[in-house]
């Protein structure tokens, strides 16, 4: 497939708690387009190298099995449930424990590489919402829209805390805001596709801002790119 006939991307990109994966969400549904979680795919990397009992820092053995994983995305009525070879961890992800596993295995070049193909699947017609850190910059330097959402590191911090509060899960406000900073650093200053906005990013600051208006700013960028001519 060549670049002029490739489905449409648009990449949401950002730190944890700037509202990325709901924002991709909903326009993902509005669109009726794939959505892809990479984030899921360095989570779920993190975690069966834990499993495993591999070397976090054995980036060549962590990439042999990121290469491999039997990973599948399931669309329920209510929500979409991921399964690592068969086995269901769309909660257990979800945990900042999983984010830091998944944040010390990004950081390897190969583990990247090993992941790159896997994520550039999921364009597919009629077009792909892709969600995380180098979507833009990295994965889909053509896409046709690129968003990069920021938030001030209490905001997120206080977001991420009801977001696990809401899954059930026991968190320390304090640690966690411990937890996502040390995540966020290790993710900038990483080598390899570090956390920074491609140059035709458009910038948005969702700290005071509700969810649904940034929303309709998104979806207006959407318009103004002729991606949705018909909503
Ligand atoms: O987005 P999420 O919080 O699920 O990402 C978990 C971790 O996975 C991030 O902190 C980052 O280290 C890594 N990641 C990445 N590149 C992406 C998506 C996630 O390095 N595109």
């Amino acid at each position: 497939m060549s670049a002029g006939d490739a489905p449409p991307v648009i990449t949401i990109d950002g730190p944890s708690g700037t509202g990325k994966g709901t924002i991709a969400r909903l326009l993902t549904a509005w669109l009726d387009w794939h959505l892809l979680d990479s984030g899921a795919l360095y989570r779920l990397a993190g975690l069966a190298a834990q499993d495993r009992g591999l070397d976090l820092d054995d980036a060549h053995a962590v990439a042999a099995l990121a290469r491999g994983l039997d990973i599948a995305f399931v669309e329920g009525a209510q929500d979409t449930r991921v399964l690592l070879a068969g086995r269901d961890v769309t909660d257990t992800i979800r945990s900042e424990a999983c984010g830091a596993l998944a944040s010390q295995v990004a950081a390897h070049p190969a583990v990247r590489d090993a992941l790159l193909a896997r994520q550039r699947d999921f364009r597919r017609p009629p077009g792909l919402v892709a969600d995380g850190r180098d979507m833009g910059t990295v994965v889909f330097p053509d896409a046709t829209l690129k968003i990069f959402l920021t938030a001030s590191a209490e905001e997120r911090a206080r977001r991420r805390y009801n977001q696990l509060i809401e899954k059930g899960m026991s968190v320390n406000l304090a640690r966690l805001s411990r937890d996502i900073t040390a995540r966020d650093k290790r993710d900038a200053e990483r080598a390899v596709a570090p956390l920074k906005p491609a140059p035709d990013a458009i910038l948005l600051d969702t700290t005071s801002t509700d969810i649904h208006v940034v929303e309709e700013q998104v979806r207006q960028l959407v318009r103004e790119r002729g991606l949705a001519r018909t909503r």
